[in-house]
């Protein structure tokens, strides 16, 4: 058995990440300035995108909701299996949250339900790119197109994930990327927002008090000092210490996501043989993220329950995660709502027998041995 516990997902941090940070914490600026503005050029032209660098995720999903003028009286169509902040943003614009059900393989929202979900007051599809595997987009771009309706990717797993051969977020699109410190690129807390270059403007005032002029534009040497606010913004920017670390988490993406590949690769090839376990798909058309390896349990296989499956886990030293507790299930939303679990039944259903184990970059093949010998030790101690 493993000695240390295996932490879930701890950042990949090294030198360079370091030495990047030290530098900017040396300059002269160390809030909103040129490395942000770099990070935003990089990421954009990587990913075929305008793209306005934020503090989170969730900062810039609110922002994007502002951007739409969405607000009292809208709907805005999303899924339960997703983390909080996808409906609190819709929540805050003072917007209703539908929640439509997910597909029972890759636990995305689908697209059937949410063509039957659509209203009179519906402004926005709001998808989630659930462990970094792309939603259906035809579908979902396709009803949103019929009903008028726009749509907020809410990408905060799917950095560098592809849809048919593009990836989330370019062309002109509207999706919000999260490098919150467990994501697969981090700025420790972040997230950037991706869409026309119009929409990104627009976008980047409502995210800095509503100020036509952000402060490297007036304290530079190039600057003015002359602003004028416009409406009023948030205080949602990214510095340049997150932005340097981003800068060269960015550079490092593909190998991280090469890593995260392989480990996917080995844990599928020992998993797939226990009728107890279920590994994840990858659909044809989609180039997965792999921000989360999530596993499902064949309950009616084995005498132990998820949260059992779990402990036995932590005993052998590997950490997990569960994502997520389904929406409806917390208690703002169920009694605001009036949700009864059983309204979401394929959500509810896979909540109880998911589990997230171990995925990133910095796993080392020993660390992926023991996680898989764990897992496989529980499944034939437990199995029925
Ligand atoms: C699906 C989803 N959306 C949004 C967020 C929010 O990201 P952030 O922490 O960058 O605001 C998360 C964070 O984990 C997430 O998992």
């Amino acid at each position: 058995m493993r000695k240390d516990f295996l932490e879930f997902s701890p950042p990949v941090i090294g030198d360079d990440e370091v030495n990047a940070v030290v530098e900017t914490l040396r300059s002269s600026w160390i809030t909103t300035g040129p490395k942000t503005k770099e990070f935003e050029k990089k990421f954009a032209e990587k990913f075929g995108a305008a793209a306005l660098a934020v503090n989170s995720c969730t900062a810039a999903l609110h922002t994007a909701l502002v951007g739409l003028g969405i607000g009292p009286g809208d709907e805005v169509i999303t899924t339960p299996m997703t983390f909080c902040s996808t409906v609190n943003v819709i929540e805050q614009v003072g917007a209703r949250p539908v929640l439509v059900d997910v597909e029972p393989d890759t636990l995305n929202i689908d697209p059937d339900k949410v063509e039957d979900a659509v209203t009179a007051k519906t402004k926005a599809i709001m998808p989630v790119h659930y462990t970094g595997h792309p939603v259906d987009l035809d579908a979902v771009y396709d009803i949103a197109k019929r009903h008028n309706l726009f749509v907020v990717e809410d990408a905060a797993h799917a950095v560098s994930a592809q849809y048919k051969g593009r990836y989330i977020g370019s062309g002109g699109t509207i999706a919000a990327f999260s490098f919150y410190a467990t994501k697969n690129m981090t700025t420790a807390e972040g997230g950037m927002l991706t869409g026309t270059p119009d929409f990104v403007e627009k976008c980047r005032i409502i995210s800095l008090h509503g100020m036509s002029r952000d402060a490297w534009n007036r304290y530079s040497k190039e600057g003015s000092w002359y602003y004028e606010v416009l409406l009023p913004g948030f205080k949602y920017n990214m510095t340049d210490i997150q932005a340097s670390l981003g800068l060269v988490q960015l550079e490092k993406l593909e190998s991280f996501q090469l890593r995260r590949a392989e480990i996917v690769a080995k844990y599928n090839q020992e998993f797939k043989n226990y009728d107890a376990l279920e590994i994840p798909v990858a659909k044809a058309e989609v180039e997965h993220a792999w921000h989360l390896y999530v596993l499902k349990l064949n309950l009616q296989a084995l005498r132990i329950n998820r949260n059992q499956f779990i402990e036995e886990l932590k005993v052998r030293n590997i950490g997990t995660s569960v994502h997520f507790i389904p929406i409806h299930l917390h208690p703002y939303y169920r009694d605001k709502y009036g949700y009864k679990p059983e309204d979401f039944p394929v959500a509810f259903n896979n909540y109880q027998r998911i589990l997230s184990l171990p995925l990133h970059a910095g796993l080392s093949d020993n660390d992926v041995q023991d996680v898989i010998a764990a897992v496989v030790e529980i499944v034939k101690k437990y199995r029925r």
